[in-house]
């Protein structure tokens, strides 16, 4: 990587040294900012004692305010690595509201050899980060960041988890005190696992009396370099938190043992094997064929592509979080590129209107050219290395993959044993957990179940009131021709097609309603070509579709599973009947504060309706469900984790009097 020169647009260089050009104030100390990070953050938090006296499998949060370039984080993964038994867990969030560059970030810890090898593990997975928040897992799963990128204001409210050790570092108080506002200050707090601790360089007046306002006992302690104090705290009365309302709400911690039954070893199960397995978890990944993904996650070829609204529902986020996370996994799970995937990049044409609009609403936000880039139709049919009717977006790190092998790559972990053939008909709740059955015969027992059945997933009486609904959809696979050889990218608008894989291109996908075979029909053949014809006329003729019977297409059909709401259901189960009971006053007042815990069934949970982006949803679905099983912070804002809540539904049903 090149170093980043007086180019660019967040850094002045100085000396030598990272200045921030908006702030005017270094990113650390200039006498040797990796000393300075062990003195203040990680002594001053007494992180190496803290972190030899863990448990073998113990967990630890760190919660920063300003990544900046990444020091604190390589520094305190460093010492991690030195002072924590091998298989505790580290966990880092840290907001950002200007993420820097790769290449500062690669110049700036490139000043410190001892960092190396952080610096390029950080390295591999971080490009220009949009706005958002980001999940990137390291070592495994050892070590995971969560990057809020975003302002500090906006961001921390919408946190969910209890961290144990703060890193305050934004830049001198003086300078940037939005980072050191009261509010700002009282989410910390809010946020404090019992006893955590804070540590920072500054001893500004006004952050020692916003600590000790938000519930920190603060003192001063001699600083670092030319400083003469710093201040580190340790919360005496960790507030009540009450992100979530208590229907939301993550239920009590379960069981100490680890382990696990996954049902459904498609995009959806085999994501939730791969995270719980990267904390330490057993777990068995029960399907009902003898391969995995052989339903909807069986298509030859799958687009990983989202529409991203210009307004920040709960799906865009969901969907930016997604796209970059599974995007990041493709490269780390050991998949060959070329065969099993290729970031080939997604260009979304505009062809229509309505198109055009949500396509020019985007490109007016501040997403990095990295992550999206609109293009004119000159640019598009470059790019596309075919000539294409309209400009549109591109997503540059996206691209297409193939789902059996990612989930192969998912589920191939030590603590991942696969049964297969297996049906699962019922469960049963026993005292320690959960019994999968099969007819009058137990299967196996876990205290943890996870069902990600997809549509047969409220077959069970437990899950029977999700209101789940299947999507027929149909590929068609046409043979390239020399002439659609060029296509360099997937090629999206009301249908899709994506460079050929082993000489075959997979377009697709029709959607049917009311339908449940999976048999591969002539009639969504015409469809799909149909839709290729209005997509990209000059593919269209170069692969002589004109000319092809659609009887005789090869394709592949199968069912997707939705939910009304087309978000996906990701969550721990409740009692439906004891739910409806406990907040049934709802009903007349749906602003009542009700405090009743919800009736959770201890250790179920649901992982299903990934609709038609599967790809996109479904890895980061993993590290969701893995936050509530393994109490971490949660990779996505809270609101987005109750919009996706199993208990949504209920809840609105409640509301509206139909429960
Ligand atoms: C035609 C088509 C094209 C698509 N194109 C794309 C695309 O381009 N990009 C994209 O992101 N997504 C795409 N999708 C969507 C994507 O395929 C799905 O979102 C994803 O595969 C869902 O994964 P899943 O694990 O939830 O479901 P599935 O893959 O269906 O897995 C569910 C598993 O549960 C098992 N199971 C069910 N009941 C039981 C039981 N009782 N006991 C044991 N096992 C059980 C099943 O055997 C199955 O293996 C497409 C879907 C279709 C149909
Ligand atoms: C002193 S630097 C952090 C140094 C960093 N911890 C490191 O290890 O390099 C302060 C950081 O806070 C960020 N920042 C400033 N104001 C912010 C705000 N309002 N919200 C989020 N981040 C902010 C800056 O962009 C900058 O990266």
């Amino acid at each position: 990587m090149s170093p980043a020169g007086d180019t660019s647009p967040l850094i002045d260089w100085q000396d030598g040294q990272p200045v921030s050009r908006h702030f005017g104030d270094v990113y650390f100390s200039r006498d040797s900012g990796l000393e300075e990070t062990r003195h203040v953050f990680l002594e001053g938090n007494g992180l190496r004692e803290r972190w030899a006296a863990l448990p073998p499998r113990g967990r630890f949060t760190i919660g920063e305010t300003g990544f900046g370039t990444g020091l604190n984080f390589a520094a305190a993964w460093a010492l991690w690595e030195e002072a924590a038994p091998a298989e505790a867990r580290l966990r880092y969030v840290s907001v950002e509201r200007d993420p820097l560059a790769p290449a500062d970030i690669a110049r700036t810890l490139g000043m410190w050899p001892e960092l190396a090898r952080y610096r390029e593990a950080l390295l591999a997975q971080w490009s220009e980060v949009p706005p958002g928040w980001h999940r990137f897992v390291f070592a495994g799963g050892r070590v995971v960041l969560t990057l809020l990128a975003g302002d500090v204001s906006a961001a921390l409210p919408r946190l969910d988890g209890r961290v144990d050790a703060w890193f305050l570092d934004g830049f001198a108080p003086a300078r940037n005190p939005e980072m050191w506002q009261p509010k700002v200050l009282a989410q910390v707090a809010r946020l404090s696992a019992t006893g955590a601790t804070c540590a920072t360089y500054t001893v500004a007046g006004e952050v020692r009396r916003g600590l000790e306002a938000a519930g920190f006992a603060v003192e001063k302690t001699p600083g670092f370099g030319r400083k003469r104090e710093m201040l580190r705290g340790v919360l005496r009365t960790p507030p009540r938190s009450r992100w979530h309302a208590p229907w939301f709400a993550r239920p009590a911690r379960h069981a100490e043992e680890r382990r696990a039954i996954v049902i459904g070893a498609g995009l959806a199960g085999t994501s939730t094997a791969a995270s719980l397995a990267a904390r330490g978890w057993s777990v068995m990944l029960l399907d009902r064929h003898e391969t995995i993904a052989a339903e909807a996650s069986g298509n030859p070829q799958g687009a990983l592509y989202a529409r991203l609204s210009p307004h920040a529902t709960a799906l865009t986020e969901f969907a930016t979080t997604g796209l970059e996370y599974t995007a990041r996994g493709l490269s780390l799970l050991g998949l060959e590129r070329g065969a099993d995937y290729d970031p080939c990049g997604v260009l979304q044409l505009e062809y229509d209107d309505s198109e055009r609009i949500r396509q020019s609403r985007l490109a007016a936000q501040d997403w990095p050219t990295g992550f999206l880039a609109r293009l004119d139709r000159s640019e598009a049919s470059a790019r596309a290395g075919v000539a294409v009717l309209s400009g549109g977006l591109f997503f540059p790190r996206t691209g297409w993959v193939r789902p059996p092998a990612l989930c192969n790559a998912l589920a191939t972990h030590p603590a991942v044993e696969m049964a297969l053939g297996r049906a699962a008909l019922s469960l049963r709740q026993v005292t320690s957990g959960w019994e999968v059955r099969a007819g009058a015969a137990p299967i196996a027992s876990a205290p943890v179940v996870v069902i990600a059945a997809s549509g047969a997933s409220a077959a069970f009486g437990e899950t029977a009131h999700l209101p789940l609904r299947s999507i027929r959809g149909q590929l068609t696979l046409v043979p390239e021709s020399p002439a659609s050889r060029p296509l360099r990218t997937v090629l999206c608008g009301e249908g899709y097609i994506a460079p050929a894989i082993g000489g075959i291109h997979s377009l697709g996908a029709t959607h049917k309603f009311r339908d449940t075979s999976t048999r591969v029909t002539a009639a969504e053949h015409t469809e799909n070509l149909a839709k290729l014809a209005a997509l990209a006329p000059a593919l269209y003729a170069a692969l002589g579709a004109e000319r092809l019977d659609p009887t005789r297409l090869a394709g592949r059909a199968a069912l997707r599973c939705s939910s009304p709401d087309y978000l996906p259901i990701i969550g721990p189960v409740v009692d439906a009947t004891r739910f409806a009971a406990a907040y049934a006053r709802l009903a007349h007042d749906a602003t009542l504060e009700i405090d009743t815990p919800s009736p959770w069934l201890d250790g179920l949970c649901v992982n299903t309706a990934h609709g038609s982006r599967g790809l996109v949803t479904a890895p980061l679905s993993g590290e969701l469900l893995a936050a509530y099983l393994d109490d971490e912070p949660a990779p996505l804002p809270g609101s987005v984790v109750d919009a996706v809540h199993p208990s949504r539904f209920l809840l609105r049903r409640l509301i509206r009097r139909r429960l």
